[in-house]
């Protein structure tokens, strides 16, 4: 059974966490390391014994510190989402946007949760000045009783595997992470994709690509990155240049947007590692593959690049 996390985001890992769990199953580490927690969702159900788990959205890691400290427990959230799901109601959904100018000046943890379960998509956007800025989903009833139990027995199930391990939270910048693992963790990294985000938590760019690729080759962390190989029209250039030295597992899947399946988008997903896991290749043996035509992968943007083209110049 997969835990499902109180907080929504469009780059939840849900739909691959059964096959992050199958694939670290066998490797030995004393601790978890997210530099990218996002929702959690992939750490909640690793349920490993101790957990460094950090990111740059300070929402997110005070929404599960609070979790941590019993400051949010199952009770306080449904007496909130009660009390302000009836106010939603009855101001015919106007009360979205009293709770989101709110959470905009104090940053309160319910709010920020009532926001991710009342938002359009249940998206997660900020903008320049940091402002939550996502409209409303238009559901006036949003917190009927059934939502709210479900999300109840989330922000339960969640304080449960907090309590039983030893998770600290952390929000700073991944590099900061990166300064704080040893060869005893397993990383696992969930960056933004380069160039596809600007939110004010969650841009990325290539610099910042590279300063991850060394960082975990300075640490000596085992890790595992999530990352997409190819979709319909083109191929992630970074894995045959950045990650080139490492092993390489791929799986298809579908991105859902607002809940319907398109498959015309269909994108292989790949999980890049410095450690040779169960399925896995090597990467120069998959641009291989692709350039043969030996993959039903895209292969019209793979350059012929050597690893001196990639150096960092800044
Ligand atoms: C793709 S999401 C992670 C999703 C997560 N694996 C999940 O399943 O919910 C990327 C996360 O990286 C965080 N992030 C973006 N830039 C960052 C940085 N420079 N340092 C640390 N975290 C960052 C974002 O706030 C976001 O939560």
């Amino acid at each position: 059974m997969i835990f499902i996390p109180p907080i929504k985001s469009q780059g939840i890992k849900t739909k691959l966490v059964e096959w992050i769990a199958e694939s670290t199953a066998e490797i030995e580490y004393e601790r978890w390391v997210e530099p990218f927690m996002g929702t959690g969702v992939v750490a909640f159900n690793i349920r490993a014994k101790k957990a460094l788990l950090c990111d740059s959205n300070p929402h997110l890691i005070k929404f599960y510190q609070g979790i941590k400290e019993q400051k949010i427990t199952s009770a306080k959230v449904r007496e909130y989402l009660t009390k302000e799901g009836e106010k939603l109601l009855e101001s015919e959904g106007k009360y979205y946007y009293e709770v989101r100018d709110r959470f905009n000046k104090n940053g309160d943890s319910l709010d920020f949760l009532f926001l991710s379960r009342a938002c359009f998509n249940g998206m997660m956007r900020f903008n320049k000045k940091g402002g939550f800025n996502v409209p409303f989903c238009k559901k006036n009833h949003r917190f009927a009783p059934a939502l709210i139990t479900k999300i109840v027995n989330q922000v339960q199930n969640i304080s449960q595997i907090i309590e039983s391990g030893d998770y600290t939270f952390i929000n700073q910048d991944f590099q900061d992470t990166l300064k704080e693992i040893n060869s005893n963790d397993l990383v696992y990294l969930d960056p933004p994709y380069i160039d596809r985000h600007t939110d004010y938590f969650d841009s990325w760019l290539e610099e910042q690509e590279i300063l991850l690729n060394r960082g975990l080759k300075d640490s000596k962390a085992q890790f595992l990155l999530s990352t997409w190989l190819s979709n319909k029209y083109r191929t992630n250039e970074y894995i045959f240049s950045i990650w080139q030295d490492c092993q390489i597992i791929t799986k298809e899947h579908f991105y859902y947007v607002g809940g319907k399946e398109i498959n015309r988008n269909a994108v292989y997903e790949a999980i890049i590692s410095n450690l040779k896991i169960s399925n896995s290749i090597s990467i120069s043996e998959m641009k291989e593959r692709i350039i043969n035509k030996e993959s039903q992968l895209t292969s019209n943007n793979i350059k012929k690049v050597t690893p001196e083209q990639f150096s960092l110049n800044f």
